[in-house]
């Protein structure tokens, strides 16, 4: 705890966080996130003073986002919400309008478009794999509806086939959200150059690191200039726009600065050169443990949709079956994992739906304004029922990032510890 200066008593007291990523079983994970690497280049461009713009690090780490990618733009921002809040202004999300997001997935993936004057319109998640159900995306489509946000959730790939299917009969373009699936392909493609436009989170526990940054990539030059415009004041000075339509308004765009600090830029560079080999680090142990799960009547692999490669893994659902654990609860079998020395958690993210900001509604912009007041009808409990059900049958794993021979198998034999304790329990 620290305290804020000048106020000694605890009632000032303050909580600290730092949220970058550690190996979540130290005696098993060798990972360690930040090495010398990052550190010397962050230090050269401190001495290069290379501190503010669209500096020639940020150059070339937006180059070799498009190579990964396979689009033809692609810009660095302060943060993945930054991205998010880019790419929707940059699709023409605005009043009036509606954009289908997942329930299930981080507040993120929707805020910006709230910002924007835009409704949500919450959608089921397939209950196989958790990730957005395009058939339900399908029966939420209205004139209005402006976007879909493709939610690549934990790594897994979302079914690209199907809802680019819906978008192209309906004309309703896709947002893919990559914020935990760096590196993920579908079909050989990379995830975040399927649909219209792709958004990453660089964030501090992100697969790929800038400590705080966001990247968007696209295809489309009207979307890539659009965001250009609304974040990236002064960087550019006319140099990045794809098409003349906006050259009017630069350099100064709409005066919006969302630009990325180019030293968490360099830092997520050298994490990039790393990302290979932490997807197949990652993925190997993954499928070892799902492997051992065979023997496990009560917990089952959540499967990737035909086509999919994951990556990224930020995290490592399963799929508990209480009744193949004679009725154990959800929380008395996570904590009997706990007790078996496997840090195991439910989802750690609330459906959207049920927060008061979308259950309740909010006057976002003052004097009954705004996408969630008005005719805003909210959401109760039961509206996404299918979602709400596999909340109580996920269990998340520990991700391990660079483990230890034998890893995998020590957790799977804890969680059979784990069955007997249970219960006892
Ligand atoms: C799915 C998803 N989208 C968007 C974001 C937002 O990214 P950032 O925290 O970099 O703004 C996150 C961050 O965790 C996320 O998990």
């Amino acid at each position: 705890m620290a305290q804020l200066p000048g106020l000694a008593d605890e009632q000032h007291e303050v909580p600290e966080f730092v949220q970058t990523a550690r190996a979540q079983m130290e005696e098993l994970d060798r990972w360690e996130q930040i090495t010398e690497e990052e550190a010397r280049l962050a230090y050269e461009m401190t001495r290069r003073n290379e501190l503010s713009g669209g500096t020639p690090v940020v150059r070339r780490f937006e180059q070799r986002w498009r190579e990964l990618v396979g689009t033809r733009y692609a810009i660095t921002t302060m943060n993945g919400t930054a991205a998010l809040y880019s790419a929707f202004f940059g699709l023409g999300v605005g009043p009036g309008d509606e954009v289908i997001c997942p329930t299930n997935t981080w507040i993120a993936s929707i805020a910006p478009a709230l910002l924007l004057g835009a409704r949500p319109v919450f959608c089921e998640s397939d209950p196989r794999t958790g990730l957005i159900d395009p058939e339900d995306v399908r029966r939420r489509i209205t004139p209005n509806t402006r976007a879909i946000v493709a939610v690549h959730l934990w790594g897994w790939v979302c079914d690209m086939d199907a809802l680019k299917a819906i978008s192209e009969e309906t004309g309703v373009p896709i947002l893919e959200d990559c914020s935990h699936a760096h590196g993920a392909t579908y079909r050989g493609r990379a995830v975040g150059g399927i649909g219209r436009v792709g958004c990453w989170s660089l964030q501090g526990s992100k697969p790929v690191s800038a400590g705080e940054a966001g990247i968007l990539a696209t295809d489309d030059a009207e979307v890539f200039d659009r965001a250009c415009l609304i974040g990236q004041v002064n960087r550019i000075v006319g140099m990045d726009l794809a098409q003349d339509t906006y050259r009017y308004l630069q350099p100064l765009g709409t005066g919006f600065k969302f630009r990325a600090h180019p030293l968490g830029v360099g830092i997520a560079s050298v994490q990039l050169d790393k990302l290979a080999g932490l997807n197949a680090r990652r993925g190997a142990y993954v499928e070892e443990v799902e492997a051992g799960l065979a023997d496990i009547p009560w917990l089952e692999p959540i499967p990737p949709v035909e086509g999919a490669r994951r990556g990224g893994y930020y995290g490592f659902p399963v799929r508990y079956r209480s009744a193949a654990a004679g009725g154990v609860p959800l929380d008395t079998m996570i904590e009997a994992i706990n007790r078996a020395g496997v840090p195991a958690r439910p989802s750690p993210y609330p459906l959207l739906h049920r927060l008061p900001l979308f259950a309740q509604g909010f006057d976002l912009f003052t004097r009954n304004r705004g996408p969630l007041c008005g005719d805003y009808r909210g959401y109760r409990e039961g509206d996404l029922p299918v979602t709400e059900a596999l909340m109580e049958e996920l269990i998340f794993l520990p991700v391990l990032s660079d483990p230890i021979p034998g890893a995998a198998r020590l957790i799977v034999e804890c969680l059979h510890q784990a069955g007997e304790i249970a219960r006892r329990l």
